[in-house]
């Protein structure tokens, strides 16, 4: 199937993505009105820019594979087409080569600066080099973002003809540009296309070159369309010189020799300077008016997008697709999975977000990923996004108010770095080790009076903020409050968090336990069985006395990463907890951001009886291990199919509801491939052994020592102020865990596929 040429390993886990592939061919259209919006009414088309170039390096054998393995058959392989010194068509991102192949290392010296389009531009050109010479070359990563573990594979550069006749069932886009430039080069791009379309078909040709495109209009076959590429609305178009921007006026005109167009995607949703979307334009409609297809570019779920989306690439696509307007024709992406994925199963659903179901979604913090952590409208948005169960972590003031609050360190979730308080830090060994300005040394009243909400932004370090416009925006919320505007709301229930039990109990003599419990009783949901109140706490002790006292559920969170848990510290836990929240990388250990294994703890706890949870499930892309296609709809996709959790722990809840409501889910063994879950350590298996990430620890099994805690101190032992008691080792200290093989075995296995 595959020639040695490409490199591409025939695993078994590949072998079963083309059996499901094969199954998971979409079944006919029926006879009905098509639901899209397209200029034919089939459903738009999903072309992956040098195939599937989010993940492998753009244009490589393997990009092109997976595009194709992992996605849908559907998918049309797109070739930015480069032609060598002696007229061989490649397929390359750039006709400069500098910055997606390792040239530089062969041709050091090999630069050269050439007019390009009338702008003079430096770097290793195509034009210089046969394909003898090139044959030496490997194809890498063109965005420096992405992982570069791929490059070690030393991926040969690629005919067109052979991408077409490796990658059997792939449509050809060939996109070219430059007809100018090669012409100065004594090189005929329009000859080599016109033969190489004799060889292999092509199905789509674009330039943006309107005197490339009428020139081979009459030559091309009538089966291949031709599309006219916008870009910049600002640049002129070279062979006409006259701007894309006017072009755009003129669809009558682009009609005489194309039947569509690729234009940016801001050109259909405009974004503002702080990239907010405004109104879409009527370019779609124009255009269709006109009988010209629309494709649309620049589709990245590592790239910007509008804060409109919150960070949710399936969201974009929707709006370009199913927005009840209109539907674009196809997107050109460098994720075909998620434009599949958004085309294929989560268009044209069922709108309606209070059909509470599976997974159990539950905030962390309300909808924090849309607004400031606990804020009124954190929680507004968390219950129109349709989650199930809203989260109040509780903190106390100095007035005794408790208050929702994501930290009891004001600094993590307010402006208090910036207020006149910032003066009042502490430093608490039994809390943290470094400076804190806790809740407890402030009374309500100066909270509420000095210091706004601020939005979490927990992947700052990758220079990506949270919905900047809201940053400071909404209340903080009381936990009365929260109960109040709860009780009403279409809910499965509420989540209360306790923390810091202990230390409040002993060192400014405050129950939280008991000061919640009297909040649940005063507003009314302690004899209620409308909505479900469950207690969450990392602390055993917590949970044990609101078993004792109360009827209400608990969840018992393990924040350390573990692969197990013994039966000794099953059955603990099962005195005082019906639920259990894990974090991700306790299912799904991960080293340098690659998945390495799958633990059997969601299956060993559910076995035992009880509920798991995952968290914290963020969009940010960064959040994701690379097995996820930086695509938060593939991570949930992948713990609820692959791992059958049974809810999900999120700060996007609007993006886990939405997933429940997908079509594809009703579809059994017919699952499209591209919702199929990932396959555990696929892609470490097409790693080169030289860029294998490394083994982590081992991480440990949960035992009943680590779940055994003390009781609770009484509250009233101390007085309100006292001197801070030296530093307890209990806190920080490590606990005593077993360490694990299921790790190491999963990477023997792993390794022992690439053997194979
Ligand atoms: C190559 O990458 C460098 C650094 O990212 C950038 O400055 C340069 O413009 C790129 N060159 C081309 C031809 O894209
Ligand atoms: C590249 O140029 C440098 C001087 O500019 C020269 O010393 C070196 O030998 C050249 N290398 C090759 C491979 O031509
Ligand atoms: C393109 O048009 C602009 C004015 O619209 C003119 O200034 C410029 O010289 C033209 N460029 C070429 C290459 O003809
Ligand atoms: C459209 O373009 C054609 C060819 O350049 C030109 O003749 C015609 O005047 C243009 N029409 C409009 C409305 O700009
Ligand atoms: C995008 O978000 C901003 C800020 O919330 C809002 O004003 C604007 O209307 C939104 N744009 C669209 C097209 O929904
Ligand atoms: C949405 O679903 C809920 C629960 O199934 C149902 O009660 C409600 O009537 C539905 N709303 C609409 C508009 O269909
Ligand atoms: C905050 O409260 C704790 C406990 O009462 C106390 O030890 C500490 O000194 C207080 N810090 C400030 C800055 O008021
Ligand atoms: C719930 O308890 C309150 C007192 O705490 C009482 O007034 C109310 O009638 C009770 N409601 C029900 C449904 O039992
Ligand atoms: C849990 O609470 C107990 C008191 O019941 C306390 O001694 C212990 O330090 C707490 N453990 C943690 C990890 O906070």
């Amino acid at each position: 199937m595959w020639e040695m040429r490409f490199r591409w390993k025939a695993h078994s886990f590949m072998a079963a993505f083309l059996v499901l592939q094969v199954l998971g061919l979409v079944a006919g259209q029926g006879g009905k009105k098509s639901p899209w919006l397209t200029l034919s009414g089939k459903a738009p088309a999903v072309v992956a820019k040098g195939g599937f170039s989010g993940l492998f390096p753009d244009s490589s054998s393997d990009a092109f594979g997976f595009t194709y393995l992992a996605g849908s058959p559907d998918t049309i392989t797109w070739c930015d087409v480069q032609l060598t010194k002696d007229g061989v068509g490649v397929c390359l991102p750039s006709m400069t080569l500098d910055n997606c192949t390792n040239i530089q290392f062969f041709a050091p010296n090999g630069t050269n600066t050439y007019s390009v389009d009338g702008v003079p531009t430096s770097g290793w050109f195509s034009v210089d080099y046969d394909f003898k010479t090139l044959g030496q070359v490997s194809v890498l990563r063109s965005t420096l973002s992405r992982s570069d573990k791929f490059d070690a594979t030393l991926y040969p550069i690629l005919t067109v003809e052979e991408v077409k006749t490796q990658i059997k069932s792939a449509a050809l886009w060939l996109n070219i540009q430059h007809s100018m430039f090669y012409s100065q080069h004594k090189l005929n791009i329009r000859s080599y296309l016109l033969s190489v379309s004799k060889k292999v078909v092509v199905d789509y040709v674009s330039s943006a070159e309107v005197v490339f495109l009428t020139s081979i209009g009459s030559r091309m076959g009538s089966k291949t369309k031709l599309i006219f590429q916008f870009l910049g609305q600002d640049i002129a178009e070279p062979s006409m010189n006259i701007t894309y921007g006017s072009l755009l006026q003129n669809f009558t005109f682009i009609k005489t020799f194309a039947s569509g167009i690729l234009v940016p995607r801001n050109y259909i949703w405009p974004v503002t300077s702080d990239l907010y979307l405004q109104p879409h334009t009527s370019i779609v409609l124009d255009a269709h008016k006109q009988g010209l297809e629309v494709y649309a570019y620049e589709f990245a779920n590592d790239g910007f997008i509008s804060f409109n989306y919150s960070y949710d690439p399936v969201a974009e696509y929707l709006n370009f697709v199913d927005n009840g307007d209109f539907s674009v024709d196809g997107v050109l992406t460098d994720f075909p999975v998620t434009a599949s994925e958004a085309i294929g199963c989560f268009s044209h659903m069922g709108k309606n977000k209070s059909e509470h179901g599976n997974p159990v979604v539950i905030t962390h913090n309300g909808a924090s990923g849309v607004y400031p952590d606990c804020t009124d409208l954190a929680y507004q948005q968390a219950v129109e996004d349709g989650a199930d169960f809203i989260d109040c972590p509780v903190q106390v003031t100095k007035d005794g108010t408790l208050v929702c609050m994501s930290s009891i360190d004001l600094m993590d979730s307010t402006t208090v770095s910036t207020s006149p308080m910032r003066s009042r830090s502490s430093v608490i060994p039994q809390l943290k080790a470094t400076p804190g300005i806790y809740t407890f040394n402030f009374t309500w009243d100066e909270i509420q009076e000095n210091l706004k909400p601020a939005i979490s932004n927990p992947e700052l370090q990758y220079k990506l903020v949270r919905n900047p416009r809201f940053k400071n925006a909404g209340k903080f919320t009381k936990l009365s409050e929260f109960l109040n505007y709860a009780k009403g709301k279409d809910l499965s229930g509420i989540v209360i968090t306790i923390e810091n039990a202990a230390y409040l109990a002993e060192n400014i003599g405050y129950s939280v336990t008991d000061s919640v419990i009297k909040a649940l009783k005063d507003a009314g949901f302690h004899n209620q069985t409308v909505q479900e109140v469950v207690i969450q706490s990392t602390n055993s002790s917590v949970l044990t006395k609101f078993k004792k006292q109360t009827s209400y559920s608990c969840i018992y969170r393990v924040d350390e990463s573990i692969s197990n848990a013994d039966s000794a510290s099953l059955a603990d836990i099962k005195k005082f907890a019906t639920s259990v929240a894990i974090n991700k990388d306790s299912v799904y250990p991960r080293s340098e951001a690659f998945i390495t294994g799958q633990t059997d703890l969601v299956k060993n706890l559910q076995s035992a009886g009880f509920s798991v949870f995952v968290y914290v499930l963020t969009n940010e892309y960064v959040s994701q291990p690379w097995d996820f296609f930086s695509d938060p709809t593939t991570e949930i996709n992948s713990f609820v199919q692959g791992t059958g959790v049974d809810g999900i722990i999120t700060e996007f809840p609007g993006t886990s509801t939405r997933y429940r409501r997908n079509t594809c889910l009703k579809l059994g063994n017919k699952m499209p491939n591209y919702m199929v879950p990932v396959q555990v350590g696929s892609l470490l298996v097409t790693l080169n052994v030289a860029a294998l990430p490394p083994a982590q620890a081992p991480m440990p099994i949960l035992n009943a020592d680590d779940v055994a805690e003390p009781p609770l101190p009484p509250a009233s032992l101390k007085p309100a102020v006292s001197i801070p008691p030296a530093s307890q080792p209990s806190e920080g200290s490590p606990r005593h865990l077993f360490a694990s093989f299921l790790l190491s075995l999963a990477i023997a296995t792993v390794s022992g596929l690439l053997l194979l």
